[in-house]
């Protein structure tokens, strides 16, 4: 049992340094075993020096993503800690690996099979801790998800790093173990691999993603990411409810603010999102269906004129939720921004950051009529593959 270690919902004061406020109403003990530890960090780097980038064992994090700029220097794009502890008490997601199931999950709750309207209770029914909308729904997982698990470093080269875990039958709720391996590795010509691939020995549900929230200008000209070009290749959204749980539906992207098949300014539309990314919200929080498109072609493009900073982003995943940091500062809680973004005085703001996740339809295991069958087992792996080119927008 080399993963075992406690964990306590209560304010447990024997151990003053690691008792740390995970979230706005949650206490937490954590404390690890002798052979785990989460605060241990990888530097990889292309072997042209074209990109490099920094991982951290807790939730395999991605921390620091540095990529040229039009002036040929090097810029971190990806918001983060510089003090590591902050990945405990801080915003959870900044650049984890999100699972066992990301996204939304309707009222914690699931069945194997998949029905439409899942039975409170009955032999195939699963219940997972609700750590959002005061228990109206599953995030990322529940209370503790893959972002707050500590990986093991299985092999590290000077371009790549993988990492394991191995997710415990009946932790957060879950049926069956899951092995899960991360590989990031980073290529000429400032291009970043992502390959995720889980086992699990009985049926259970999985949809893992990367996390990270970005800024292509490293919050240097601007912090504003309503200036930024985006093209994605979607003419369907999954539509949610007012606490951005599916509700079944999908919403043609005709004619209205999700519309970003010919590029355009994310800020383009923006006074036409209230509602988006929930009841009185306003920004996207969104789910595209990606349409079928020729494996060369890439799914999602973004760019900065400031830095000159080009993505493109190529999957094997079906779907890709945006999250435009509506939200991310409020009254009570800011997070400091590291220092090669201009931190610690100043902070990650409202809409200075995107997230962008390539992954499955999401909740689509309370949703069986879309034919996405996300239950895997000893007879189905899981494989989660994406390609993230950065280059210079001419
Ligand atoms: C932040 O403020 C909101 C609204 O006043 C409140 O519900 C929440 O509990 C506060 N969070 C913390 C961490 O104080
Ligand atoms: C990557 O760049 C390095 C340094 O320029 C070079 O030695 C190597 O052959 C390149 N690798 C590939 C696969 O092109
Ligand atoms: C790092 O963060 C932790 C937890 O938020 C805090 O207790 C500690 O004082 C911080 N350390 C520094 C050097 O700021
Ligand atoms: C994390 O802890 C530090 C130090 O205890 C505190 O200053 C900071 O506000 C906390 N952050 C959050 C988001 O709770
Ligand atoms: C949500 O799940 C709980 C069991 O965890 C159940 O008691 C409740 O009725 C469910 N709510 C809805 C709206 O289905
Ligand atoms: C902003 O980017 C420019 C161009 O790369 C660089 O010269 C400058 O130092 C950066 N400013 C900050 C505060 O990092
Ligand atoms: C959005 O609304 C604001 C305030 O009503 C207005 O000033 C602004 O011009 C609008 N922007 C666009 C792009 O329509
Ligand atoms: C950021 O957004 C949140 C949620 O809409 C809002 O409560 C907060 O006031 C905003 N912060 C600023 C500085 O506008």
């Amino acid at each position: 049992m080399t993963m075992q270690r406690l964990w306590a919902l209560a304010v447990l004061l024997t151990a003053p340094l690691l008792c740390l406020s995970l979230t706005s109403s949650t206490l937490g003990l954590k404390r690890w075993s002798d052979d785990e530890h989460p605060f241990d960090t990888v530097t990889i780097a292309a072997l042209d020096g074209s990109i490099r980038s920094r991982h951290l064992s807790l939730g395999a994090t991605t921390i620091n993503m540095w990529v040229p700029d039009k002036y040929g220097q090097l810029r971190d794009l990806v918001a983060g800690y510089d003090n590591l502890t902050m990945y405990l008490n801080g915003t959870r997601y900044f650049g984890p690996v999100v699972g066992r199931y990301a996204n939304r999950i309707k009222n914690g709750t699931f069945s194997i099979p998949p029905t439409r309207y899942t039975p409170t209770n009955g032999p195939n029914v699963y219940h997972i801790p609700t750590n959002e909308n005061n228990g109206a729904d599953t995030l990322h997982g529940g209370t503790d998800g893959f972002d707050h698990r500590t990986w093991v470093i299985d092999a590290h080269t000077s371009n790549s790093v993988t990492y394991s875990y191995v997710d415990p039958d009946g932790r957060e709720g879950f049926p069956g173990t899951v092995t899960t391996y991360v590989t990031y590795t980073l290529h000429n010509r400032s291009t970043w691999s992502i390959k995720m691939s889980a086992s699990a020995n009985s049926k259970t549900p999985i949809l893992l993603s990367s996390h990270d929230y970005w800024n292509f200008d490293a919050w240097n000209e601007s912090t504003s990411i309503l200036d930024y070009n985006l093209q994605l290749s979607g003419s369907r959204v999954i539509e949610t409810d007012g606490i951005l749980v599916p509700t079944g539906g999908l919403q043609d992207v005709s004619g209205t603010a999700y519309d970003f098949r010919t590029a355009r300014t994310i800020g383009s539309m923006f006074n036409d999102t209230v509602g988006f990314c929930g009841t009185g919200c306003q920004g996207y929080d969104t789910c595209w269906i990606y349409d079928e498109l020729p494996s060369t072609e890439p799914r999602m493009s973004v760019w900065s004129s400031n830095s000159g900073i080009r993505l493109d982003i190529w999957s094997n995943q079906p779907a890709a939720q945006v999250y435009t940091c509506n939200g991310i500062q409020t009254a009570n809680v800011t997070m400091p921004r590291k220092a090669d973004q201009g931190g610690p005085g100043e902070i990650y703001e409202n809409h200075s950051c995107m997230v962008i996740e390539q992954e499955g339809w999401i909740d689509a295991i309370n949703n069986p009529q879309w034919g996405q069958d996300q239950i895997y087992g000893p007879e189905r792996d899981y494989l989660w593959t994406s390609t993230y080119r950065f280059s210079i927008q001419q």
